[in-house]
């Protein structure tokens, strides 16, 4: 059960109830009550196996699935960026926490979700902690402990709750929207010092400033070759910038690489087309 720690050994409901009587000798079940899985509809009602001579204090029980993660779904195709998507992953095999920066609406939220879904493989969980909301640097590592799913009700800091909860496993954090936060820099080094498994990728407009960082500047995605002259590389732009309306453009099913005048004709040629994601993509290409 992926909800288990190392050295646990969890049942389920319907499993307690065919052993119960054929349990060797001094074995007890630890009713752990209902829990959510990720992977099941419903609840279920979870034991631990008790032995004296098995470890019987754990940390809460991990109720990501670790495998699913808790990526968010992208809402369009995702364009290009092979090559930044082939460096961050070979960064992230040698560096525990790589920043990517760059101006907002560069793509930096778009390419960190990629690349956790390429490097899923690699870590026993990818967790997207989305940090946009949070304006106290003390809150970041609450924020992580609810998006991996830690209570923080016991008496230890979230710093040693996720410890305990993180173990030796390997887990990909991808701490989105860091720029307002980076006074928590502090309490993140110590938890990739708690955690020697755990691997931090992060968006910032800037640099968190640790020395075990590696930055990694996000380039403006290229403009599609059917543009208007004009530079090769779409500006640095802010969120309303040619970027994001060029993408936002893919994203609702018309030919991505179009910009027409709001209202003008190619809008209404698009309409009922339907979808065609990959034009955007070939374009960008
Ligand atoms: N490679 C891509 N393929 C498709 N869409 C993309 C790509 N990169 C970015 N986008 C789209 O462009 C928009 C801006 O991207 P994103 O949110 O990743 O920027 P950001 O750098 O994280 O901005 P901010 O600093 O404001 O958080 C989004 O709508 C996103 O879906
Ligand atoms: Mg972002």
């Amino acid at each position: 059960m992926a909800a288990a720690h190392g050295g646990q050994v969890l049942l389920s409901g319907a499993t307690e109830t065919l052993v119960r009587s054929e349990l060797p000798d001094g074995a007890t079940l630890i009713d752990l009550g209902e829990h959510q899985l990720r992977d099941l509809a419903g609840t279920m009602r979870i034991f631990q196996l008790a032995h004296p001579d098995l470890p019987r204090v754990f940390p809460a029980l991990r109720l990501v699935d670790a495998a699913a993660g808790n990526l968010p779904l992208p809402v369009s195709s995702f364009i290009g960026r092979e090559r930044e998507l082939e460096q961050i992953a070979a960064m992230l095999g040698e560096a525990r926490l790589v920043t990517l920066t760059g101006p907002g609406g560069v793509g930096k939220t778009r390419l960190a979700v990629a690349v956790g879904e390429r490097l899923r493989d690699r870590f026993a969980g990818v967790v997207f902690v989305p940090l946009a909301a949070v304006t106290d640097p003390g809150l970041v590592l609450a924020g992580v402990a609810r998006a991996v799913g830690v209570g923080l009700g016991g008496a230890g800091s979230p710093l040693q709750a996720l410890a305990e909860w993180f173990g030796g496993d390997r887990w990909l954090l991808i701490l989105d929207n860091l720029e307002q936060v980076v006074g928590a820099a502090g309490d993140l080094g110590e938890l990739l010092a708690r955690c020697p498994e755990v691997t931090i990728l992060a968006t910032s407009r800037t640099v968190l400033g640790l020395a075990a960082e590696r930055e990694y500047p996000v380039p403006p995605l290229p403009l599609p070759d059917s543009a208007p002259a004009g530079p090769a590389t779409l500006p640095l732009a802010g969120p309303r910038g040619a970027a994001r309306l060029y993408l936002d453009g893919g994203q609702c099913g018309g030919g991505g690489g179009d910009l027409p005048a709001a209202g003008g004709p190619a809008a209404g040629d698009r309409a009922g087309r339907g979808p065609d994601p990959a034009a955007g993509a070939r374009r960008a290409a």
